[in-house]
């Protein structure tokens, strides 16, 4: 049985890093889940990204809980996430104003979830995905194919 004593609800592959995350940044599992839970529930309530959501997302509660497990191991280095992100935004009508939306949503949501150095490192780390989402749609977009005549 697991000591209750050494974080009980941390599952991590690389246990000494992320309890050096959790003491450097005061993240742990508890504050995601909230930063999480309260992030969509914005998202939800947005009056451009909630309808990108809700026609994607009919079943909420293992999205949410797949969110968690994706900012654990991008956060505390868990590696508890074990999806692909970039396909599942190839082909969703946004472009980078939907992105400064999310970003903002987040931002707030951070900065009044997390301690300071905790809401640094997620927005940061929010901010270098949400760019690379970002080439992935644009790349996949299909344009014209210019005329080599
Ligand atoms: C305008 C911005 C965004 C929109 C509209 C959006 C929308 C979505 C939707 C609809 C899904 C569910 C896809 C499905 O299950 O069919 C999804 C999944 C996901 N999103 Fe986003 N997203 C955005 C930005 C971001 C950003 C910035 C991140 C990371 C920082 C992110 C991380 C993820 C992850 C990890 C998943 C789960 C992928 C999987 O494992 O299936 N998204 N997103």
């Amino acid at each position: 049985m697991a000591d209750p004593d050494v974080s009980p609800e941390v599952f991590s592959v690389r246990p000494e890093l992320t309890a050096r995350l959790m003491a450097e940044t005061r993240l742990d599992e508890k504050i995601l889940t909230e930063l999480v839970h309260r992030f969509y529930a914005r998202v939800r309530k947005d009056s451009v990204l909630g309808p990108v959501f809700e026609a994607r997302i009919t079943d909420w509660a293992p999205h949410l809980e797949r969110m968690v497990a994706f900012w654990s191991s991008v956060a505390l280095m868990t590696g508890r996430y074990h999806g692909a992100p970039m396909p599942a935004h190839i082909g969703l009508p946004v472009g980078w104003a939907e992105f400064e939306r999310w970003l903002a949503l987040f931002r707030e949501t951070a900065f009044e979830t997390c301690a300071p150095k905790g809401a640094a490192l997620v927005i940061e780390r929010a901010e270098r995905i949400a760019r690379s989402l970002h080439m992935a749609i644009e790349d996949a977009r299909p344009r014209a194919v210019p005329s080599l005549q």
